[in-house]
């Protein structure tokens, strides 16, 4: 994990080469949400010496409230891309925090979307990539990311199966789009460990896939 800039007052833990922050990511309906939780039972039960803590974004800053209204109060997905990008990278800085205290408390700590989202969705939106590369380059990297791969379509029937009322995001040709800006994210941050994983399979054979690239950082 590269540190930008967090002061580290007092370090009490015994195991700060175990700690590690893992992020997941994906379209709507990728499946992101069931992963991060058998991430989080794997890694409970391999070390008994290091709690996890799954955390996600957008966080519960005020900025955070006030993305949760636009998200299900706006039909169109392509509007108020600026606004937003403004408000999740707000609410990020906020959770940036929390998630390096969490480390720095001897926590792995498993987050269900970060910076990568604004690179997906707000490009998706319309906003300018070096923009969104331009905000965000001062977060700290993840020592693994997973990006859950599916087709939008694939994502679109999960949620219709679950669900009537549909978010700002939740249209098809738009996750179609964001599943793209996903799938280049590799080709220019070259410096963050991403994996993208099939999650196009049985949950199982996902996670399997998953285990065996969080082996490999243990
Ligand atoms: P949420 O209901 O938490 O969706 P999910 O369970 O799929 O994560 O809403 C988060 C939405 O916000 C999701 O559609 C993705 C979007 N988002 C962005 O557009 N940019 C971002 O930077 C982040 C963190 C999320």
């Amino acid at each position: 994990m590269e540190n930008s800039g967090y002061q580290v007052i007092v370090h009490k833990g015994p195991v700060l080469e175990k700690e590690k922050f893992i992020v997941f990511e994906g379209i709507d309906g990728s499946g992101k949400g069931t992963q991060i939780f058998k991430a989080a039972e794997y890694l409970f039960n391999h070390n008994k010496l290091i709690d996890c803590i799954v955390t996600r974004e957008p966080w519960n800053s005020n900025e955070a409230k006030k993305i949760r209204e636009i998200l299900k109060n706006e039909n169109d997905p392509n509007s108020n891309s600026e606004q937003l990008l403004n408000l999740y990278v707000k609410d990020r800085d906020k959770h940036e925090d929390f998630i390096l205290e969490s480390i720095y408390n001897n926590k792995i700590v498993l987050s269900d979307r970060y910076y990568y989202s604004s690179m997906a969705y707000q490009l998706g939106q319309g906003a300018d990539l070096t923009k969104i590369i331009e905000k965000n380059k001062r977060f700290t990297k993840p020592d693994i990311t997973f990006i859950i791969d599916v087709p939008a379509k694939v994502a679109m029937d999960r949620i219709k199966k679950n669900r009537n009322k549909l978010d700002k995001f939740e249209e098809e040709k738009f996750l179609n789009e964001v599943r793209n800006n996903y799938l280049n994210i590799p080709n220019y941050l070259k410096k963050d460990n991403i994996k993208i994983i099939n999650g196009n399979q049985p949950i199982d054979e996902v996670f399997y896939d998953i285990k065996i690239k969080l082996e490999e950082i243990l």
